[in-house]
C-alpha cells in the first residue's frame, strides 16, 4: 500500500450518523472492479487505480477482495473495500479504505478481519501489509488487529508537503 502524504491524512473518524451498523460485507468480484475503483480513488485522491487495474487484481491468481455497502433510503451504497493476495502460505493486504464518513464505524476492523479469515481458510499462515509511519489511524486498527511490526523503510513515501515518511511493515499470524 502506498498512500500519499494528503491520503495518510485522511485517517479521521467521520462525523455523520450515517448508518452502518447493518452494513454488509461480501466478497467483491470483477464485475464490482468500477465501484471499488471508485471508493480507491475517493479514499486515496493522489493514487488513483483504474477500472482495469482493479479487475485484473481481483481476477488474478490468489485475489481476496471484499466490499462494504450499506442502505441509504433504500438504495445500496458502497461504504468500503479491501483488496488482498494470497501466495503460497503468505497473504498481502495491498488497499484497504472507507470512505471518510463512515469511518470510526467499525467496517475497517471488519474488512481486515474478513480478508484474515478467508486467507487462514485457504492456507496462508501470515497476513502483511505495509503502512505509512504517519497514518496514525491505519496504525492503531492494525494494531488492535494484532498487527507486529516487521520491517521499516525509510522514506519511502515521497514528500508532499509535510517530507517523507517511512513504511512501516506489519505482519500477523493467522493460526
Ligand atoms: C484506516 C481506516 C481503514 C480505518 O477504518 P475505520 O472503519 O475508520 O476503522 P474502525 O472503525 O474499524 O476502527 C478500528 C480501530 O482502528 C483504530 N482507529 C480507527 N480510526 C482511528 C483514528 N482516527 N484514530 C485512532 N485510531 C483509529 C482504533 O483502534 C479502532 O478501534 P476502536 O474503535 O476500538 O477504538 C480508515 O481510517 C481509512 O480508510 N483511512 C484512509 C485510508 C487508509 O489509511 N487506509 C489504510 C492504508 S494502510
Amino acid at each position: 500500500m502506498t498512500p500519499s502524504s494528503d491520503d495518510r491524512d485522511a485517517g479521521n473518524a467521520g462525523d455523520s450518523d450515517r448508518p452502518v451498523s447493518d452494513a454488509a460485507i461480501q466478497p467483491a468480484g470483477g464485475l464490482d472492479a468500477p465501484v471499488i475503483a471508485a471508493l480507491q480513488n475517493d479514499v486515496f485522491p493522489k493514487q488513483r487505480w483504474g477500472e482495469s487495474e482493479v479487475a485484473q487484481l481481483i481476477d488474478g491468481p490468489g485475489a481476496i477482495a471484499f466490499l462494504a455497502t450499506g442502505r441509504d433510503f433504500g438504495e445500496v451504497m458502497p461504504l468500503a473495500f479491501v483488496l488482498a493476495r494470497i501466495a503460497a502460505d503468505e497473504a498481502e493486504i495491498l488497499t484497504l479504505g472507507v470512505l471518510q464518513d463512515v469511518r470510526g464505524k467499525g467496517l475497517g476492523r471488519r474488512l481486515v478481519e474478513a480478508v484474515a479469515d478467508k486467507a487462514r481458510a485457504q492456507g496462508a499462515r501470515r497476513l502483511h501489509l505495509e503502512v505509512a509511519a504517519r497514518n496514525t489511524a491505519a496504525r492503531d486498527l492494525y494494531a488492535n488487529l494484532q498487527f507486529s511490526e516487521v520491517g521499516r523503510r525509510e522514506a519511502y513515501y515521497d514528500d508532499r508537503g509535510d517530507g517523507p515518511d517511512d513504511a512501516i511493515l506489519l505482519a500477523r499470524d493467522l493460526r
